[in-house]
């Protein structure tokens, strides 16, 4: 999932600073207060949403306020290691604030950290009353009477085969009441060798069809414009049905006919098994975004092979190619590497190379960080020097950024439809919004509401933005 991702949760790109801290903003009540802060993935969003709903039922009250709680969770993400430096400095603070005027606190870590460290995050980071991953989320309750019986620490780390949460309303803090995350599955089987996220999230498992579409169904009910379906991998998602299997080409479809106010959205797609029925879905049905986050990785066969990506540079560009003539403007975004373990500067070359024939419409671009326990750390050295990998990222960035302004430049004239997301974040005076092809957009306030669709014109743009005149509600 797009870091907020990627093909995690963490492929789960999610989509925007991927390791900024996302914080519950909910009304308190009940007992105890639990301060919720999230960092990491779209998952991670949705999983803390989960967290919200077990809590709320469980009595416990929900507050934006770190200083005013009893509990503070922190829900973590391990898939890089500045992203975990990032949650040890926060829990150094909040280590601090508990010492000095809170020692009752409960200070929790959650989600792929606490995985993959287990009971030596008790070791290395005092004061930590809970350690939780992230199929372990029901046990909350218990664990909270738990650490505070017996003053000492709790521990639930352990994954399932089954744990979709199916049956849990999240409880949406995101409220723009415009946009929500609905978690389909769980888990990665793909094991790519830099990739911990396997390990942290554990086996894939999907979610019953019934109870996506239902949540879907509540989320229009309530207002809500868009979906993004979210899984590590959605496109091993599969649900047997009365003998039948609903793929995830069917089950987007099916999301498709609840409304056609509905936009729908979905991260991470793996590319070794992207369908052509799901390209044909995207053709057909006007409320499936024309966007596809298809993560490459790298553009050397070579690589990939050692990536363990199970496809080559061929084979993707192939995809890329099908996807163009089957969803005519087609807007790609992927997820890049730099500087993995052995690799060549005409590797990186190559990688240049496929980001100009692809033209990306926007990319979320890494260092390699080596991760304990993966087959690259066991296996490979990390041998591209730190600065190498520096500059190569750099022209990684550098290449991207000047097709992101050629590809927005492309659109000056252009007409789109964009779904108000609310006030653009430089000034209350202007509304922002994303196209269909989840290009973000920034126009004059006038009357428009969030959650209202726009028809604008494009006049300027920045490689990240496209600055347009509205043209009145579509
Ligand atoms: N180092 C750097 N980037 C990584 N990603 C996953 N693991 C690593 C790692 N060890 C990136 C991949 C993935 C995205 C979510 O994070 O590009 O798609
Ligand atoms: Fe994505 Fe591969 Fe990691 Fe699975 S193992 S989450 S497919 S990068």
């Amino acid at each position: 999932m797009q870091p907020q991702s990627s093909d995690s949760l963490v492929d789960i790109p999610i989509l925007e600073d991927l390791d900024a801290p996302k914080q519950v903003s909910v009304t308190s009540d009940g007992k105890q207060q639990v301060y919720l802060e999230t960092y990491g993935c779209q998952m991670n969003v949705s999983d803390s949403e989960i967290v919200a709903a077990v809590l709320r039922e469980n009595g416990y009250g929900l507050t934006h306020d770190a200083d005013a709680a009893d509990v503070v969770l922190i829900n973590t993400c391990a898939i890089r290691e500045n992203a975990e430096q990032k949650v040890r400095r926060r829990l150094g603070e909040l280590r601090a604030q508990k010492t000095k005027y809170n020692p009752d606190l409960k200070l929790g870590v959650l989600g792929c950290m606490a995985e993959r460290l287990r009971e030596k995050l008790l070791d290395q980071e005092k004061l930590v009353d809970l350690v939780v991953g992230p199929d372990a989320y029901r046990d909350l309750p218990n664990l909270l009477n738990e650490a505070t019986d017996t003053g000492q620490a709790a521990v639930n780390v352990q994954l399932s085969k089954e744990e979709t949460y199916q049956d849990i309303q999240p409880v949406r803090y995101d409220t723009n009441g415009v946009s929500a995350f609905v978690s389909i599955m769980r888990g990665c089987d793909n094991m790519c060798s830099f990739c911990v996220v396997p390990f942290t999230r554990g086996r894939e498992r999907s979610r019953p069809v019934a109870s996506i579409l239902d949540e879907c169904k509540t989320l229009v009910e309530s207002g809500y414009k868009e979906v993004t379906v979210l899984g590590q991998n959605v496109n091993s998602y599969r649900d047997g049905q009365n003998g039948s299997t609903v793929d995830f080409a069917e089950l987007l479809y099916r999301i498709s006919l609840i409304s056609p106010d509905l936009r729908i959205r979905y991260s991470t797609s793996h590319p070794k098994d992207c369908s052509e029925a799901l390209l044909h879905v995207h053709a057909e049905r006007d409320n499936v975004c024309n966007y596809i986050h298809l993560p490459v990785q790298h553009g050397n066969t070579d690589m990939l092979q050692r990536m363990r990506r199970t496809y080559s540079r061929e084979q993707y560009l192939d995809l890329v190619e099908r996807a163009k003539q089957i969803v005519p403007g087609i807007s790609l975004s992927t997820d890049i590497i730099a500087g993995f373990c052995d690799e060549t500067e005409e590797e990186h070359k190559d990688t240049l190379s496929l980001m100009e024939l692809v033209r990306y419409d926007h990319a979320y671009m890494f260092m390699y960080s080596e991760r304990p326990d993966t087959y690259a750390a066991r296996k490979y050295e990390d041998n591209v020097p730190e600065e190498v990998k520096k500059r190569r990222l750099t022209e990684i960035i550098q290449l991207q950024s000047g097709i992101s302004l050629e590809s927005n430049r492309a659109e000056i004239g252009n007409e789109h439809v964009v779904l108000v997301e609310g006030t653009s974040r430089r000034s209350e005076e202007q509304m922002s919004g994303r196209t269909d092809s989840n290009k973000m957009a920034v126009f004059d306030r006038m009357d428009f509401e969030k959650g209202e669709y726009v028809r604008v014109k494009v006049t300027d743009c920045t490689s990240a933005t496209l600055i347009a005149e509205p043209l009145g509600r579509a």
